[in-house]
């Protein structure tokens, strides 16, 4: 089995103050080192598609060219999907699975990218998730709650996220096709009937979303508990 990974890394950082995420030092090293760090371990990996800044792209940093002859780089799009489309672009047509994982999420196990690949080399599409430990309101324009969904099944969506090649080729091609955008490919996958089934993610597999995160991030690691 061959496999690839996407790594969407060219956001802008908004909710943390407007700072690029995957480039921020944790614990010695960019963000996106670590995830890469897990990814890469993987000998099934024979591909690594970065997206990053379009600006950045052009001229990209020596140290992540030169971390593994399987990185590739490609520039980023105005938002997620377009970043996840022209990485799958640029994935060789021999790969049997493609396994996506944001550069915001440091902390991933080697554990959790084996199972991902396990899955979706057995041919099915999975999302690692988490069952959500509070009550979750659908709340209306002006406050008012108008649902609550039975918490025990609902869970949070993590990456990585993990599909056979033509699954999300077609998903991605057929999303083109209707002009559809997504902030999750499991989602988009699964919209088009393609079953997409969740595997038990990680509670520390935080997405670095604002300056708390990084905090908690770093603190875990220096404590190594
Ligand atoms: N991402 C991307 N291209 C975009 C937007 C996001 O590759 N146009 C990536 C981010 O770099 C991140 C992942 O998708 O690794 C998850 O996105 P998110 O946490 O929303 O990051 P940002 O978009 O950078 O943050 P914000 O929404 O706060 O601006
Ligand atoms: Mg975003």
């Amino acid at each position: 089995m061959r496999a690839a990974v996407i790594v969407p890394a060219a956001g802008q950082g908004r909710r943390m103050g407007s700072l690029p995420k995957a480039f921020l030092p944790l614990a010695g090293r960019p963000v996106i080192a670590h995830a890469l760090e897990a990814l890469l371990h993987d000998d099934r990996v024979t591909q690594a598609v970065i997206a990053i800044d379009a600006a950045q792209a052009a001229d990209p940093p020596p140290w992540l060219t030169q971390l593994d002859p399987r990185v590739c780089i490609v520039a980023g799009g105005q938002e997620r999907t377009g970043s996840v489309r022209n990485a799958l672009a640029t994935v060789a047509s021999d790969i049997d699975v493609v396994l996506i994982h944001d550069a915001a999420r440091p902390l991933v196990s080697r554990a959790l990218v084996k199972r991902a690949l396990d899955e979706a080399g057995a041919g099915r599409s999975v999302t690692a998730a988490i069952p959500v430990a509070d009550t979750v309101h659908e709340v209306g324009e002006d406050g008012r709650v108008v649902a609550t969904p039975d918490r025990s099944r609902l869970w949070r969506a993590q990456t990585p996220q993990a599909f056979p090649h033509s699954v999300l080729r077609d998903a991605y091609a057929r999303a083109a096709a209707r002009d559809v955008e997504a902030t999750d490919d499991a989602a988009l996958v699964a919209r088009f009937g393609v079953p997409v089934f969740v595997i038990e993610g990680e509670p520390r597999n935080l997405k670095i979303t604002v300056p708390d995160d990084l905090r908690l991030a770093r603190a875990w690691l220096q404590n190594g508990t």
